[in-house]
């Protein structure tokens, strides 16, 4: 028998139904991977088989008996514990107050024996963690580890991590595989999503896949290969991944003479032809981010002469300048940078354009609501309204919020920074069909990028740096994985 089954779970939200029918299930001391885009759906199943959300319709058995859970408590009792992406620890509470909080049967031990008995556990675990330390003072991926050990110390049967990987770095995801795999063995199933299938391929047994609130398929990894899953996932072939249907020509719409960024870019020239796909490779630290904030005047940059559109560019030297001269950046870090989370879609789009939507003084919501109808529709921004908030939006269309937002000022130059990064397949795949498009409607484009495989599809050319210089400038036939590698690691190769 089966640990666990979920039959037939339908899911609604407002505008969207997240889940549609749903059929999932586990098997003991299994790790079954759940994958799938953006807004999929996998976060809600979960937070129902968690006891958080509710099923609108739908049944779950554990060995074979029917639950319900009417909270996370309840969920809890049976052994279902759920490590979420924004780790909902206290942060103000130490480790030890954060692993027993919630359990009766701790109201009356004294923080002391708290303290001890967390030692206890996180030692048994061999997690490196002071237990009275506070949680504020942790790394994301020590306050994983925290949030692992709670959910341990309620004798979980199943554990639930959404994306723990998003967001710690190559090292601790080893480590974090390490336990993964010792829970395993000690009979602990695990559902784990992610986005990224190599990771998939290393640790799970089973994968399932959902696509819009459907279950596509189920099956054991040693069945499946990479490009079936990706396929599974955005309903597409793996040929239609990097669409390139720009027309890159000769015309010279953007140049720069030695351009640099004290301290992190020396001198180097380019130029950017109309209806090009401009890439700029290298490995963390070449220099390739200033550069793009110098470009965007972010970081001030020194050069000697810069023409846009025939225009000399005289100052750059804040983002104000840049933005007058029709250059925008979307920038790497888009929850800190790009967005106010809070603030419903139209607002983020319409933030950074309110010029162009007042009358007077008092700004006119009715053609601000027109322009964001419009943007979330020539993107295809998935919200089920322009007042959502950011915040709900998953990381590929909230993504396309930022990129709408510097799109209402038909830009001349738009650099993308790493403009794909932790988002899903379906919306990579729009985002380089926009930027296909945006190049032949004259914008020029500068796309960096630290995965090969999008720079080497997408780019007519490709600038490679290597500590703040220039290793190469490759064409065609000359743009490959291998040729940029090697000039990333500083190997001049032409
Ligand atoms: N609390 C909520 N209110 C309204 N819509 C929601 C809520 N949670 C999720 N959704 C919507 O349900 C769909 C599935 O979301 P989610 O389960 O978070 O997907 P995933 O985790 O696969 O990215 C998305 O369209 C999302 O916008
Ligand atoms: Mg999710």
């Amino acid at each position: 028998m089966k640990l666990l089954e979920m039959k037939q779970i339908t899911k609604r939200f407002p505008g969207v139904v997240a889940l549609d029918k749903v059929d999932f299930d586990l098997e003991r001391g299994e790790i079954h991977a759940l994958v799938g885009e953006n807004g999929a759906g996998k976060s809600t199943l979960m937070k129902i088989l968690s006891g958080i959300l509710k099923p609108d319709e739908g049944k779950i058995f554990l060995d074979g008996k029917e639950v319900t859970f009417n909270s996370i408590l309840e969920a809890q009792s049976h052994g279902i514990s759920m490590i979420h992406q924004e780790l909902n620890l206290c942060e103000n509470l130490t480790v030890a107050e954060n692993i027993f909080l919630g359990l009766e049967e701790n109201w009356n031990v004294s923080k002391k024996n708290l303290v001890r008995k967390a030692g206890e556990l996180l030692k048994q675990l061999e997690f490196d963690i002071q237990p009275d330390k506070k949680v504020e003072e942790l790394s994301v991926s020590e306050k994983q580890l925290v949030s692992i050990a709670k959910a341990l110390s309620r004798k979980v049967k199943i554990l639930i991590m959404d994306e723990p990987t998003a967001t710690i770095t190559e090292h601790e995801v080893k480590r974090l595989f390490e336990i993964m795999r010792d829970l395993k063995n000690r009979g602990i199933s695990i559902i784990f999503i992610s986005h990224r299938l190599d990771e998939i391929f290393e640790i799970a047994d089973r994968v399932t896949v959902l696509r819009d609130g459907k279950k596509i398929g189920t099956g054991s990894l040693r069945d499946y290969d990479r490009d079936t899953i990706i396929q599974m996932m955005i309903g597409r072939k793996i040929s239609e991944m990097y669409p390139k249907f720009n027309k890159c020509t000769e015309e010279v719409l953007f140049e720069v003479e030695e351009f640099s960024v004290p301290g992190y870019v020396e001198p180097l020239s380019f130029e950017l032809r109309k209806g090009e796909i401009f890439g700029i490779a290298g490995l963390v630290g070449c220099g390739k981010s200033e550069l793009a904030l110098g470009l965007f005047g972010a970081l001030k940059p020194h050069f000697k002469r810069m023409v846009l559109f025939g225009k000399e560019i005289k100052r750059l030297d804040s983002p104000l300048d840049a933005l007058e001269n029709g250059i925008i950046m979307v920038p790497e870090d888009r929850k800190t940078l790009g967005l106010v989370l809070e603030l419903s879609v139209m607002k983020n789009i319409i933030l950074p354009n309110t010029d162009i939507v007042s009358r007077f003084i008092k700004i006119d919501w009715k053609q601000s609501a027109r322009i964001a109808e419009r943007f979330v529709r020539q993107l295809n921004i998935k919200t089920p309204s322009i007042k959502q908030l950011v915040k709900n939006l998953s990381g590929g269309n909230q993504q396309k919020v930022v990129i709408a937002k510097y799109l209402v000022k038909k830009p001349r130059l738009a650099v993308f920074v790493e403009p794909t990064r932790g988002i899903d397949v379906g919306s990579k795949v729009e985002i380089y069909e926009l930027m296909n498009h945006l190049a032949n409607e004259g914008t020029g484009i500068i796309f960096i990028s630290s995965e090969l495989p999008e720079i080497v599809n997408l780019c007519d050319r490709v600038m490679v740096m290597h500590r703040g210089r220039m290793t190469a400038l490759l064409e065609k036939d000359e743009i490959s994985q291998e040729n940029i590698m090697k000039a990333a690691v500083g190997v001049q190769v032409k």
